[in-house]
This record gives structure tokens, sequence and C-alpha cells, in this order.
């Protein structure tokens, strides 16, 4: 699956995924991320990229030629992107969203900077995101953020197939608390069930604390989750 940034920053872009399990998708060959310098797209020997906002106030805004001449390059070469607009005014990005995007071959990354950006860019892509209620000075990292949940998708990416589908909010609820050795660390044992062997039983209990810490941490999650009749006489205990 192929990641792209279009950033007035490449080199933010860079070296984060370097040692992690993504930088080892990448040298597998299963994920592929680059950044392309949206300054390469300007005009003129200055290269400029914004300009001041009609109508008077501070900051500069992005100019959309250079978003345009980018895009319609990226569109017209290799597979089909989706394109994807790093924006506090986006949609807020959930596990959901990563699942859908990474059946995707292509995505590419539109990273504002500055205090916005022309709102005529709004039209020349698929999607808006925002990764969350605050402002960030630009979109890289938004869109690493993205990156990083999509990626982690992709088949083979995870070294155990089972690890992503019991992520926290894979089904809509948390996930259940994990231990491992040593079997009591500073007085606190690990709960007898999970040195029982007993399958079936561990299986219920995790399904247990899931909705435990859910109702505990996030209640708002219940909500849209899919509960079977176990599940909510658990709930209600
Ligand atoms: N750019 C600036 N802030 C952002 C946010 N919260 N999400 C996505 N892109 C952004």
């Amino acid at each position: 699956m192929i990641f792209e940034l279009l950033t007035l920053f490449p080199a933010l872009c860079d070296s984060p995924f370097a040692d992690s399990i993504l930088g080892k998708a990448v040298d597998k060959g299963l994920i592929d991320i680059s950044a392309h310098n949206l300054r390469d797209w300007a005009e003129g020997r200055h290269k400029i990229t914004d300009d001041t906002p009609y109508g008077g106030g501070d900051g500069m805004v992005l100019k959309p030629e250079p978003v345009a001449k980018a895009l319609d390059d990226l569109r017209s070469s290799g597979p089909r992107p989706r394109v994807l607009l790093m924006t506090p005014q986006g949609v807020p990005f959930r596990q959901h969203h990563a699942q859908q995007l990474a059946k995707e071959e292509r995505l590419v990354f539109v990273c504002g900077r500055y205090e916005g950006f022309d709102e005529r860019i709004r039209t020349l892509v698929d999607d808006e995101f925002s990764i969350g209620d605050f402002v960030l000075t630009g979109g890289e990292l938004a869109a690493m953020v993205m990156i990083d949940a999509v990626a982690r998708l992709v088949p083979g990416v995870l070294g155990s197939s089972g690890s992503a589908v019991s992520d926290s909010h894979a089904d809509g609820l948390l996930e259940h608390p994990h231990y491992t050795r040593p079997a009591t660390f500073r007085d606190m044992a690990v709960p007898d069930v999970l040195l029982s062997g007993n399958h079936g039983a561990i299986e219920r209990w995790r399904r247990r604390e899931q909705l435990r810490r859910t109702l505990q941490r996030r209640p708002d999650l219940l909500e849209k989750a899919v509960l079977s009749e176990q599940d909510q006489r658990w709930l209600e205990e």
C-alpha cells in the first residue's frame, strides 16, 4: 500500500517510521511512505505557496494552484489515489475509518500549514479528516498518526495477524487487560483464570473485562457497540 504526503516540510515526514514495525514493513515492501514537497509545484522564481488573506486578517493562506497541480500530477500516474485533507474541521478520525482506508491501494495526505488554506482546496480532495479537537501547526503529524493507524492494518505488517483484530476500538469496545511474567509483581497477582489453561473461561473473562473497562472509561462507546444478550447481562451485573 502506498502512502504519500504533500507538504511544505517533507523532512518532517522522513524518519518517524524508520526503526519501527512500519520501518520493517517498508523494508519488506508491504508499504511505501514518501513525502512530496509542495514547493515543487509552485510558480516563479520564489516558488511562493502562500499569500495574504482576502478581506484582511493575520497570517498567510495556502494558495490553491500548487495543490491543484500537485494532485493533477499525482493522480495522472500510478494507482488511483484517495486524497485526504488534514484539517481540524474534518471528520473525526476513528478506527473504523482506518479499517476502510486500509483497503485502498494508495492514499495521498494533503498537509496544510500557515493559518489555513484557500477554501477551494476543499474541492480537490476526496475526504477531510481531523485527528482531534485541537489545533496543530500543520497537518503533517496528523497525517503520520493516520498512516500509522492504517498501515498496521495492512495484511502482514503486524507480526501476529490476530493482534489487530483484538485491538481497542476494533469491535467498538476497549481491549481487555494484558499480563505477562512475573505472576506476581509488587504484590499484584495475575488473575488466576489466565493461568488456568481453560480457554473458554479465559475468553469469557476477557469479554467481561472489555465490557467492564468500556463501561468505566468510555461509556459513550457502548451506545454504538454490537452487544450479545450475554454482554447485556454482564453489563447489568
Ligand atoms: N491540522 C491542524 N490541526 C489538525 C488536526 N487536529 N487534525 C488534522 N489536521 C490538522
